[in-house]
């Protein structure tokens, strides 16, 4: 079938442009045209208007531009074909004849589509009917609420095999087979596919059913039961939820794609109305192309598991060829054991948002994949992994892509090995008292150290000091910003620490950037979705260093000081520490020596004992202040 330029004229003609674009969007009369807010943009006072005239709109904020057929495609994400379709069908146009062959399987998809709608509204009566109880009720546990179900057209498949067939047997046997409704058994009478289940109605991105997506009910194998493929139905050119969630995603600005449709369903409800999902395989390129029409950088949603992270591995793989300026996708990963439906429902939508917010650019998923995939000690595995990240790279079809592509890897290559260069450099020899800033004017405490403080001195301060700051840290996540560039500089012994430390102060550079908004739930919600999910959970625990900080119901103002105490003597003790051993060794090197300066030598040791004592000093105090102020304030209750 070809469609000529008068066609496609007549088409426009004939098609009122502002009816079409008033069935979505609510227009008001302006003169001879029509405004309203655009409806690719979020705005608030109207900058799009229609023009019914010239037969096009135009948006004066986002420049969206175009005719009734872009307007589809566009704002509904239809295919150009099956855009002109609909208008032709709207203004009562024949479309150029077809042979013969492609008529009849028009004619046939008719009837397909008319049984999978048939079919969708009978599953929609059995949820409502006095046997869809059970389902309902699931549905109900699950916290879909009826308007979702009614929204997304679920249904419910009872537990027979004839009853689908019997309800629809004007069709005949065999368009239903045709459909996948039934399945069709050598030597048996066709029987209904789905039994049992709770139904879940695939559309094209026209809107009409093609295929069922069936959930048992309770426990049982295969969980998820789909439609085979049919003339209608090709899975690997399927998204769930795309017609719906191609308006979304203009408004929204993004395409969210997670892995069931029971999480695109939930977060629908969320109030993410700009999620799809691929049926149950791995997302084909076919699918890639479908969502770049929706958005330049896609954000894939996977499981933190094994299995979800292979698939975004493998999604990142498939996307290399076809990536293009501009055009790539990014990467959420959920926390263990929680897909999104999980996690909206447990932690509501900003704990999402944040995550959504904090998205893995696809080349930092690739490399930090290719980096972390082998050891790197010896020149042979390095090679290889530059081998490896060089052969990602030139699978890269857009030239300026590849380029840049190989130039940030190599980039990030030398950083890597310049950095480990850096970290062998002595330090330079400390001066005491050359610190500046106003805390080091602090005179030693009128008391003595506390045991307690002298307890946690024996087993390793520093480690259990920086533990404290941290869950202060993120516990009250805008002071980060404050502490930047010293925990930036922090050299930690315990590496889990230190990388935690790194991931904490980057997470909010990255909020920074995008306004601040990251609260202590978002970041602990990121953090569990990461490697440091066990030690971030731990850190939040009562058992440790007791601070005003690291407690939950602390006077902001007074949290916020000691946070500031605690990391000046965090950063001041290795330092002390260092001088001291440092002088302690000048003085053993000189033990036989008659002219070495043996008074001023011992005069510095002291001085470094003291400003040792001094540090545990003002921890203990953090810590005792902390104790009273809480037994005064626990008082009243008991
Ligand atoms: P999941 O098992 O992660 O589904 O499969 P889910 O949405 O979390 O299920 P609930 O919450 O237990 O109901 C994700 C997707 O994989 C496909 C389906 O498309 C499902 O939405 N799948 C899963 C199947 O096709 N068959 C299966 O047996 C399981
Ligand atoms: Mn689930």
């Amino acid at each position: 079938m070809t469609l000529t330029p008068q066609f496609l004229d007549e088409l426009r003609a004939r098609t009122l442009l502002s009816a079409l674009i008033g069935r979505t969007t609510k227009l008001q009369k302006a003169g001879k045209e029509y405004r309203a807010c655009c409806p690719f943009h979020n705005e608030k006072t109207p900058s799009f208007y229609v023009n019914d005239d010239k037969g096009f709109y135009h948006c004066f904020g986002c420049s969206a531009h175009g005719d009734a057929i872009k307007w589809l495609t566009d704002q509904r994400g239809l295919p150009f074909m099956d855009a002109v379709k609909e208008l032709a069908q709207a203004a009562g146009m024949e479309l150029p004849a077809m042979d013969r062959q492609s008529a009849e399987k028009a004619e046939r998809a008719k009837g397909l589509h008319e049984v999978c709608a048939d079919a969708a509204s009978w599953f929609t009566d059995q949820l409502n009917g006095i046997g869809g109880a059970e389902a309902r009720t699931i549905l109900e546990r699950r916290g879909i609420k009826a308007s979702t179900a009614k929204e997304f057209a679920l249904g419910f498949a009872p537990d027979s095999r004839g009853k689908l067939k019997d309800a629809l047997k004007e069709y005949g046997d065999p368009l239903l087979v045709e459909s996948g409704l039934l399945i069709s058994v050598e030597g048996k009478d066709p029987y209904d596919r789905f039994r049992g289940r709770l139904m879940i109605p695939i559309r094209d991105p026209r809107g009409r059913t093609v295929a069922f997506g069936g959930r048992i009910i309770g426990d049982g194998e295969p969980k998820y039961l789909n439609s085979p493929e049919t003339p209608l139905f090709d899975k690997g050119r399927t998204l769930y939820n795309l017609d719906k969630a191609a308006a979304a995603s203009r408004k929204a600005g993004r395409v969210l794609v997670v892995e069931g449709y029971m999480d695109v369903i939930a977060l629908a409800q969320a109030g993410f109305g700009e999620a799809v999902a691929p049926l149950g395989t791995a997302l084909t390129e076919a699918q890639l192309e479908r969502l770049w029409r929706l958005s330049d950088v896609p954000i894939l949603c996977f499981d933190g598991d094994s299995a979800g992270q292979k698939a975004a591995i493998r999604a990142a793989n498939r996307a290399m060829p076809m990536l293009g300026p501009g055009r790539s996708l990014a990467f959420v990963t959920l926390p263990q054991g929680q897909d999104p439906d999980d996690l909206v429902r447990a932690k509501g939508p900003a704990a999402f948002e944040a995550l959504v917010q904090a998205a893995e650019p696809l080349v930092d998923r690739l490399w930090n994949h290719e980096r972390d995939a082998e050891p790197l000690d010896t020149p042979e595995q390095k090679a290889g992994f530059k081998r490896r990240f060089t052969e990602l790279a030139n699978a890269i079809a857009d030239q300026d892509v590849r380029t840049e592509y190989l130039a940030e890897f190599r980039r990030r290559f030398d950083k890597m090995y310049e950095k480990e260069r850096k970290e062998w450099t002595p330090r330079p020899p400390f001066v005491p008292g050359k610190r500046g800033g106003p805390r080091d004017k602090w005179k030693p405490p009128v008391g003595p150290v506390t045991d307690y403080a002298k307890s946690v001195g024996a087993t390793g301060i520093d480690r259990i000091l920086a533990k404290a700051i941290l869950a202060g840290l993120i516990r009250h996540p805008a002071e980060i910003a404050r502490h930047m560039e010293v925990l930036g500089s922090l050299k930690l012994a315990d590496e889990a620490l230190a990388k935690l430390f790194e991931a904490v102060v980057n997470l909010a550079i990255k909020d920074a950037n995008n306004g601040g908004a990251l609260d202590s739930e978002g970041l602990l919600t990121i953090l569990a979705s990461s490697e440091f999910d066990i030690i971030a959970h731990d850190l939040l625990r009562a058992d440790q260093l007791s601070c005003s900080f690291t407690q939950k119901d602390a006077e902001p103002q007074r949290a916020r000081e000691d946070l500031d105490e605690a990391i000046a003597i965090l950063v001041s003790r290795p330092e002390v520490d260092a001088a001291l051993a440092e002088a302690t060794a000048t003085m053993k090197a000189h033990y036989s020596d008659t002219s070495f300066d043996w008074d001023g030598a011992f005069e510095k040791q002291v001085a470094l004992v003291k400003e040792q004592q001094a540090l545990d000093a003002r921890l203990a105090n953090l810590v005792q202040a902390n104790e009273d102020a809480r037994a005064f304030s626990t008082e009243g209750n008991e």
